[in-house]
């Protein structure tokens, strides 16, 4: 909920933009950092939901590590200035030359997650004359419950190393001169609200703990991933989410052996609500059957509706001081790029509204800005601070 100052405010911007609430943005790394720390529990964020400069630097000043998918995220978190002994890399197609940059510069581990990949490091770290920490990506088969494009630790999805394929990881790792296993890492999905998943998620990750220790492997790290979902329906009620009953169901049902660390890789629930989507009304199209409003943002500045058919909250910013009563209408709310699938709600109920008027998407915060796209050469994506909006 913006009030009528910053409402005002946001009037006098070029549109569209995306606009970030830093103060709750602090709030919300405060409080997950809090509920982490009292379990001793660490914090990578995950840079690809949103690798915005001033949003990097508040997650940096805080502490965490950065948990990056790309030679580009790499270099991006080392620029930013976070600490190269708390960056790890992920992902399923690592180039030799994104490894190469990694090694380079001393990250903390590489999650791995194929056995041909464990080769690739051993040989470039030979190269380099350097050591390798790896964490093992562990595919555990648990259904993360949520939308099957963010699904990603059940057999049939594209991510780890599946079970059967462990004897043949140890095989390697015993084969490598210049690989150390630190860990083993597993991420089941995103936007995960049912907390139970995160249970089934502990027990496999004993299982597994128990599994390497039996062969004499002593890891450092259980990294679980992240996933934890944000509440896209209450962006004013639910604005931080509830980071310490996350952390206390992995502080309950994880098996830690002594000295072992447990890292987190959370992304969605970190940025998500401090972000909305401020867009312009271009056009307004009465129907017989429907009533559309043409807004100047698209699906190549918000993809995810048109991408996942996710929900985001739309609400019209009002001009002036709202009035009692105002007629409500049912309106499809579109953006103005030449497809059907770019579409941000249909039948939204909204106060009547005019040409002109503003329209906030909100909890877009994670997965909007950095998803943007120049698709039918739009303009590059503007964003307005909350510190520095006039
Ligand atoms: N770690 C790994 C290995 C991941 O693949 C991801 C997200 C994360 C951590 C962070 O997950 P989070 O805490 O944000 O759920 N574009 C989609 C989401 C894709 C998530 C991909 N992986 C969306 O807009 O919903």
């Amino acid at each position: 909920m913006f009030d009528a100052e910053l409402i005002a405010a946001f009037y006098r911007k070029e549109t569209p933009f995306y606009y970030y609430d830093l103060a709750l943005l602090g709030r919300t790394l405060n409080a997950a950092k809090t509920a982490a720390e009292s379990h001793g529990f660490h914090v990578h964020y995950a840079l690809k939901a949103n690798f915005n400069g001033r949003v990097l630097e508040y997650i940096r000043d805080t502490g965490f590590g950065a948990d990056c998918v790309s030679g580009n995220e790499v270099k991006k978190a080392i620029e930013m200035g976070f600490d190269p002994s708390k960056i790890v890399f992920a992902g399923v197609g690592k180039s030799d030359r994104e490894i190469d940059y990694a090694l380079r510069h001393d990250i903390f581990a590489f999650n791995v997650e194929s056995v041909q990949e464990l080769r690739v490091i051993d040989g470039l770290a030979a190269k380099l004359g350097k050591k390798a920490n790896v964490a093992l990506r562990i595919n555990p088969n648990v259904d993360a419950q949520t939308h099957h494009y963010i699904t990603t630790g059940l057999d049939e999805n594209k991510f780890g190393i599946s079970y059967w394929e462990l004897g043949d990881a140890i095989e390697a790792l015993r084969e490598s001169d210049y690989i150390e296993l630190i860990g083993i890492h597993f991420h089941i999905g995103s936007q995960i609200t049912d907390l139970n998943v995160f249970k089934s998620l502990c027990i496999k990750v004993n299982e597994m703990n128990n599994w390497f220790d039996e062969r004499g492997f002593r890891l450092q790290v259980l990294n679980v991933g992240g996933g934890l979902g944000v509440d896209y329906h209450q962006p004013d009620i639910k604005h931080v989410p509830n980071f310490q009953s996350y952390f206390e169901i992995f502080a309950n049902f994880l098996e830690r052996k002594p000295g072992q660390e447990v890292h987190f890789e959370l992304g969605r629930a970190l940025v998500s609500q401090c972000g909305s989507l401020i867009s312009r009304i271009l056009y307004v199209k009465n129907g017989i059957k429907k009533n559309f409003l043409i807004l100047d943002a698209g699906m190549t500045e918000l993809m995810r509706p048109a991408l996942y058919q996710a929900y985001h909250k739309i609400e019209r910013l009002s001009p002036i001081a709202a009035v009692d009563n105002e007629e409500q209408v049912h309106y499809d709310v579109v953006g103005p790029i030449c497809e059907s699938s770019d579409c941000f709600g249909k039948e939204v109920l909204l106060p009547r509204s005019a040409r002109g008027d503003l329209i906030s998407i909100r909890t877009t915060g994670a997965y909007g800005e950095v998803m943007a796209s120049h698709y039918n050469l739009r303009d590059e994506i503007r964003y307005v601070y909350s510190d520095e909006i006039v």
